[in-house]
């Protein structure tokens, strides 16, 4: 017998028809505790469960004592509980290297659209606004031979250092929890403490996943210590930021522009201050979101998930130390 699936994100049609050779698929619209309960059937046969964001804990492994894999369309896996999952047996896998050269490139895209305006600019230029020869309050700040910082180097770390140092000839400072041999190497980046990585960073760029380590990491006291007139970039998740001392440190002045991908509340409120700052390029988080990387994604997850419940998991598991 096909070991049951819970789907929560559609699939394209030929890796539905690749899970559907190992599994019997049951897709519901979504991970919310209304679906909870109207599949809770679906759950009680479920040993594997794929598609990305909701929230997977105790109130979910509670209605699936069966369930043996998770499977997430996504390499941050902060809406999963690991230590629920850890302690009923469920492997958790993701897909941390798909996306990576995509992510790096919507946050030199950021880098780029912060510092010289484009957003702001091209909306002036279509609401009629250019009638003359611009004058210093249409100009940017360069990018170019600038220091940008890198809180966070992992692999999309890596693919921004290389893109800033090999295309823009700019410094690289970074901050993580190791030193990056590689990155020393390749891309000169200097490794520094958070303090001097927010010194002397014009860009500042956060590629961190969502811990306890990691919420309001950046917060007030840090924002201060950001060089006047620096950028901030999030593309990793948005409480890894204190929101509301963004938004201080945005209209005071204290920073140029901020580039975000993320956010603390998915999607954000249409009336959140953010939106009315000129200086905010604010995304619908969509570091992932090109045709091929979420296709990549998709694909990587189903295996995964074939993988994992065949005993066969060679790669992407979150807590392999439950494989034996
Ligand atoms: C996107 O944010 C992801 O975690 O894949």
């Amino acid at each position: 017998m096909k070991p049951v699936v819970v789907l929560y994100k559609s699939l394209p049609h030929d890796l539905r028809q690749r899970l559907e050779a190992h599994c019997s698929v049951i897709e519901i619209d979504g991970l919310t505790a209304e679906n909870l309960r109207k599949h809770a059937t679906a759950f009680q046969s479920a040993e594997g469960l794929l598609g990305s964001g909701g929230l997977v804990d105790d109130s979910l492994l509670a209605i699936a004592p069966k369930l043996r894999a998770v499977s997430m369309i996504s390499v941050g896996y902060d809406n999963v509980d690991v230590a629920a999952l850890n302690r009923c047996g469920v492997i958790l896998m993701h897909t941390p290297t798909v996306l990576t050269e995509t992510v790096a490139d919507l946050m030199m895209a950021l880098v780029l659209t912060t510092a010289r305006r484009i957003v702001d600019l091209a909306g002036r230029v279509k609401a009629g606004e250019w009638k003359s020869s611009i004058g210093p309050d249409w100009y940017g700040i360069d990018v170019h031979h600038k220091t940008l910082g890198i809180l966070g180097m992992g692999r999309i770390g890596m693919a921004l250092a290389q893109r800033a140092y090999g295309g823009f000839s700019m410094p690289v400072l970074y901050n993580a929890r190791t030193h990056h041999a590689e990155a020393e190497q390749r891309f000169n980046a200097q490794y520094c403490d958070l303090d001097k990585l927010l010194a002397e960073s014009d860009f500042l760029c956060i590629s961190l996943p969502l811990t306890k380590e990691t919420h309001h990491l950046i917060g007030r006291e840090q924002l201060a210590k950001m060089k006047p007139g620096a950028v901030l970039i999030n593309t990793g998740r948005g409480a890894v930021v204190d929101e509301p001392a963004l938004i201080d440190a945005l209209q005071t002045g204290h920073l140029y522009a901020a580039g975000l991908d993320v956010f603390t509340q998915e999607p954000l409120a249409v009336d959140s201050a953010l939106l009315k700052l000129p200086n905010v390029v604010a995304l619908p988080h969509i570091g992932s979101a090109t045709h091929a990387t979420r296709y990549g994604m998709a694909h990587d997850a189903v295996d995964n998930l074939i993988a994992a419940l065949s005993g066969k998991v060679t790669q992407n598991c979150v807590n392999p130390q439950l494989l034996k």
